[in-house]
């Protein structure tokens, strides 16, 4: 088995070894990964067999989750998927109405708002949650840079990913998720709430990957990843901003997102956490830095250990000046027990 990583904005993928190394000498059982993104860094401490929670306040990065985390043994059968295939006359024409040119053509859009149909039908969770991830990562893998920040030809660079339909986008993305699906014989859990809603109770380690703060990238999840996000719930109960470009939905509110207020989000969070071992991944030109998210911890917790890795990022608009060609940046992860 293996997770179906993307090129998720600030995604661990490739410094999970580097992590995973710091984390597993440790001694805990149970673990929460408050902030999960693409999930990659849950799925990894699954398969160290610790009971995992993880965590993301967007839909999108939940339903990923369910499907890879809590969920120890359902996959998406041939059946199942010819029967999300089929033509369901309750489809609605949301998708193909607003956003037809503006990401996808209109047989792409036309595919995308039958197949939710067909998802809604779908009477198990698990497998709502399996379609609907599959689903989310045939949208962003057709998308240049796999967001949706833009519309237009920008970044089509005949890539196969860009060229393949949306329909060829799912039928791959299916057998993804099913081969990572397995169990670790623990109770994992996926959840979608704000991270100060979260009960550190039971939760040995906390893994804690907010956006990095910094003044030269907005870090705004929501504004990237609208889309998808709104098409998990068919965009019921969110606003669109029908007057933008992009057709975005209102960014959510989150403490980590304003370089102003970054190290009370931080005290506050390591507070709430502050029986946890806590464990936290940080750029090197992020706001707190280094000494400073030292002292935070050492308001909370005896030992604080630093490491460092270096990493490229793959975004030119993320944890580097915007318009430097030089994204290499170090990676922290800070251990505090
Ligand atoms: C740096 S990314 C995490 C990346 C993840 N570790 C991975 O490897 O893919 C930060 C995540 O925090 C989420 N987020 C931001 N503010 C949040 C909040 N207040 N509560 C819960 N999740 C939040 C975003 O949706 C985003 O997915």
């Amino acid at each position: 088995m293996s997770f179906p990583d993307t090129k998720y904005m600030g995604s661990k993928q490739a410094i999970l070894p580097f992590i995973i190394s710091h984390i597993r000498p440790l001694s805990f059982s149970s673990a929460m990964d408050a902030f999960s993104g693409s999930g990659c860094v849950a799925y990894a401490m699954k398969r160290l067999g610790k009971r995992v929670t993880a965590n993301d306040f967007h839909r999108f990065a939940y339903h990923i989750a369910k499907t890879t985390v809590e969920n120890n043994s359902i996959t998406l059968s041939a059946n199942i998927l010819a029967m999300l295939l089929r033509r369901n006359p309750k489809s609605k024409t949301f998708v193909k109405d607003t956003f037809t040119g503006l990401y996808f053509k209109e047989e792409d859009c036309d595919f995308i708002d039958n197949t939710y149909a067909n998802i809604r039908d779908l009477t198990n969770e698990t497998h709502q949650s399996l379609a609907l991830a599959a689903l989310c990562r045939a949208c962003m893998k057709k998308r240049p840079r796999g967001i949706f920040t833009f519309v237009g030809n920008k970044g089509r660079d005949g890539r196969r990913d860009l060229k393949i339909s949306l329909k060829q986008q799912f039928l791959e993305a299916i057998p993804l998720f099913n081969q990572a699906v397995f169990s670790n014989h623990q109770r994992n859990k996926a959840t979608c709430s704000d991270v100060f809603d979260l009960s550190p109770k039971g939760v040995d380690l906390v893994y804690i990957d907010p956006p990095y703060m910094s003044p030269h990238s907005d870090c705004d999840y929501t504004r990237r990843y609208h889309f998808i996000e709104g098409l998990c719930s068919y965009w019921k109960g969110l606003i669109l901003q029908a007057h933008t470009v992009t057709k975005k939905i209102h960014s959510y509110p989150t403490a980590f997102k304003n370089t102003r207020t970054a190290c009370d989000a931080f005290s506050r969070l390591f507070d709430h956490f502050k029986n946890c071992i806590l464990v936290v991944s940080y750029g090197s030109n992020g706001i707190p830095g280094r000494e400073e998210m030292v002292r935070l911890l050492r308001q909370f917790k005896k030992q604080v250990r630093v490491y460092e890795t270096t990493h490229k990022y793959c975004f030119g608009n993320h944890h580097h000046k915007v318009g430097q060609n030089n994204n290499d940046v170090s990676e922290y992860l800070f251990i505090a027990v």
